[in-house]
């Protein structure tokens, strides 16, 4: 059967590398139960496992495939891989060091869904760096799926998180630059990274996903993206296929975009197909998209990826075969 049919006419039927200790302690382990119809003549596992992730975040993605190459489970692998960037404080979008709000704040913003459909979110958390790690405590520890603010941070400590300062000195440095004009203008691939997003699919054919970043650049305080919400920032279904977001949360958080890409997939649509739809439902609804940035990148269940953006400059990772490589990303606005 023609592989995009299988897609369409599969039926659901039930369908740390860092902080060490607070995130090995959210492994998904032998939960993980087959949710799947799909025969194993339809799926090559030889071309497992695959990491792939947002912009040119190489040592995150080659982290990822490490672990899923030792047959770590997607999500622990995705965790592991997005919590190299949360703690690199010289990437200012993400974790440590990411840009505050306008009022010096770093707020923290992450989710995490694995392949059995569970899902875990933390939002606007302070003093916390890997909150992906955190995200996945609130999926599995708690009787919720989403934690905000102070309540998050609380929990992060209860459950051995460490607190720390996210503000480093070059990112007051460049708050206090900016206050010079206040002028609210988010840049287009600042310095080519955003958000981290990440999609794994491991030994087993198991796909999972992870989203994690300090959001948009002196935001107003308690503003909230895409990152943490579940279909915008990252959607999962193990039974078709991954997307994840990065760019201007706001457009992303109108158009459930990571859902809208799932749902493409489950229609027929490859993953590059359905990331360009995603991008065009964006750009026919708003006619101020030059002015940001939006991409998406995707995975099927049988390890086809596609990415695609507004904007030139975008690119995604891909981890399979041992090899980790820095993939460009076609884009919409051509002149
Ligand atoms: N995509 C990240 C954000 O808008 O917060």
């Amino acid at each position: 059967m023609d592989r995009r049919k299988f897609i369409k006419n599969t039926s659901i039927t039930g369908i740390a590398v860092a902080s060490g200790a607070a995130i090995s302690a959210c492994n998904s382990s032998s939960e993980n139960k087959p949710d799947v119809v799909i025969t194993p003549k339809s799926v090559d596992k030889s071309k497992f496992p695959i990491a792939i992730c947002t912009w040119g975040f190489v040592d995150a993605n080659a982290a990822a495939g490490e672990a899923l190459s030792k047959n770590k489970k997607a999500l622990d692998a995705a965790i592991e891989g997005v919590a190299v960037e949360e703690e690199n404080i010289k990437n200012t979008t993400v974790g440590k060091g990411g840009a505050p709000d306008r009022d010096g704040n770093v707020t923290l913003d992450a989710c995490v869904m694995d392949s059995n459909g569970n899902y875990g979110a933390v939002l606007a958390v302070e003093n916390i760096t890997n909150v992906a790690a955190l995200a996945c405590k609130v999926m599995k520890e708690t009787p919720h799926v989403m934690l905000a603010g102070k309540g998050a941070e609380e929990f992060g400590y209860s459950q051995g998180f460490k607190k720390e300062n996210l503000l480093t000195e070059a990112s007051k440095e460049a708050l206090e630059k900016w206050k010079e004009t206040s002028e609210y203008k988010p840049i287009i691939n600042i310095e080519n990274h955003d958000t981290i997003g990440m999609l794994c699919i491991d030994k087993d054919g198991d796909i999972a996903g992870v989203c994690s970043t300090s959001g948009l650049a002196y935001k107003m305080k308690g503003r909230i993206g895409d990152s943490a919400i579940i279909g915008s920032g990252l959607f999962v279904d193990n039974a078709i296929g991954a997307a994840v977001a990065t760019g201007m949360g706001e457009e992303v958080l109108k158009t459930v975009g990571s859902f809208l890409i799932v749902e493409l997939m489950r229609q027929g649509k490859s993953p590059q197909e359905a990331c360009e739809e995603a991008i065009h439902r964006i750009t026919t609804k708003n006619d101020k998209y030059k002015n940001f940035q939006v991409a998406y990148i995707a995975i099927n269940k049988y390890g086809e990826t596609g990415s695609y953006c507004i904007h030139e400059g975008f690119s995604m990772m891909k981890y399979q075969n041992g090899k980790n490589e820095n993939i460009k990303s076609d884009f919409y606005n051509k002149p």
